[in-house]
């Protein structure tokens, strides 16, 4: 981890609110987390977190009305898109910054074919010609590991496999050399194997371009094969951070700790076919049950009076590690538990 170069994607304090007739509610209570290049960060935490909503805000993609981000900063190499106008947005989305999402289907558009979906990125922020673009376009579809990618770059979408329309996803995201990919569930929609490839294929891509990862999943299975940080997320605040290993082996949030230990000795392949889902008793408060206190002391076991009138601030546990829990601010750390090896 390069921590002493300044930081490529610096979020820091990020607010997002939802205004809507029933008033508004916090999905983002200030996200902060930095990201190097060349290095893999993973957002993690159970569904409704506020994960995806922390990549739209970044992207400035979240829908407004009734989204507003109402503080922080989102710096990319120390300029702050948040002060952007939309056009300077537009290119820097798809060109410094490209994202991938969970549905294929959904971000590549039926009725143009595979290589003009990729053209067109090409020749909008590259200023690329038809025939440079098409030879590129080939190039990326080959370096994703699509076959006969001469034949396949005139397909449409619906002609291809989930794992192939992954696979060009990616290379639509790669076609113009990001310096920070933001993976919102890559592979949620994906059978075991197809995943472990398109995992194998991130790597692999990060480490031929220096890029900065960050991968936003709900698998602790797969934080620990991809993340050399993690972030956890719950009720739209960062509440534990560190570097995998610390965080797996010595998890200090007691939501950490539940979303560990559903996941007992896992090893190779049996943690990628286990089911990602973890089982903390209760549910995700929705954004209109946050209220004040700590979102997660409806479910927490050592949850206690101070955690119902305010939320904790994030605390040191060690080295590049943090949590944000009362009972670590009491000095009554629990016990770690022990976790799974990164
Ligand atoms: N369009 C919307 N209208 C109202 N609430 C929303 C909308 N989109 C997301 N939310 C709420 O914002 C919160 C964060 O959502 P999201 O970032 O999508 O979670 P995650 O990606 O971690 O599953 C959730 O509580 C969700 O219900
Ligand atoms: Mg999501």
């Amino acid at each position: 981890m390069s921590t002493s170069s300044p930081p490529l994607l610096d979020v820091a304090g990020l607010r997002l609110e939802f205004r809507t007739s029933r008033g508004a509610a916090s999905v983002l209570n200030g996200v902060s987390f930095q990201v190097h290049a060349g290095e893999t960060l993973c957002i993690v935490g159970e569904s409704g977190c506020g994960k995806s909503m922390t990549s739209l805000a970044i992207m400035r993609l979240f829908p407004a009305p009734p989204g507003r981000i109402t503080a922080g900063s989102v710096r990319l190499d120390g300029e702050d898109l948040l002060q952007l106008s939309e056009p300077a947005m537009r290119r820097i989305r798809g060109n410094r910054i490209a994202m991938i999402f969970q549905e294929p289907m959904t971000s590549l558009n039926p009725v143009m074919t595979v290589g003009r979906q990729l053209g067109e990125s090409l020749r909008l922020h590259l200023a690329m010609s038809r025939a440079e673009a098409r030879a590129r376009s080939i190039e990326l579809l080959r370096a994703v590991g699509i076959p006969a990618p001469e034949a396949r770059i005139d397909e449409y979408p619906h002609q291809m496999s989930g794992g192939m329309k992954q696979r060009v996803m990616i290379a639509v995201a790669l076609a113009c050399r990001p310096a920070v990919l933001i993976a919102d569930e890559p592979t949620t929609a994906l059978d075991v194997t197809v995943q472990a490839q398109i995992f194998d294929l991130l790597r692999e891509l990060q480490a031929r371009e220096g890029t900065a990862l960050v991968l936003i999943t709900h698998d602790m299975g797969a934080v620990s094969e991809m993340a050399d940080r993690v972030i956890v997320m719950y009720g739209g605040r960062v509440v534990e951070e560190g570097r995998t290993r610390d965080v797996l082996e010595r998890p200090a949030h007691p939501y950490t700790r539940g979303l560990i230990a559903c996941l007992p000795e896992l090893e190779g392949e049996a943690r990628r076919t286990r089911p990602p889902l973890p089982e903390i008793p209760g549910m995700v408060p929705s954004i209109w049950e946050l209220g004040t206190g700590c979102a997660f002391r409806a479910r927490c076991p050592h949850a206690a009076e101070p955690c119902a009138r305010a939320a904790p601030d994030l605390l040191p546990v060690a080295d590049h590690h943090r949590a944000a829990c009362w009972a670590l601010e009491a000095g009554t750390v629990p016990a770690p538990v022990q976790g799974v090896a990164a």
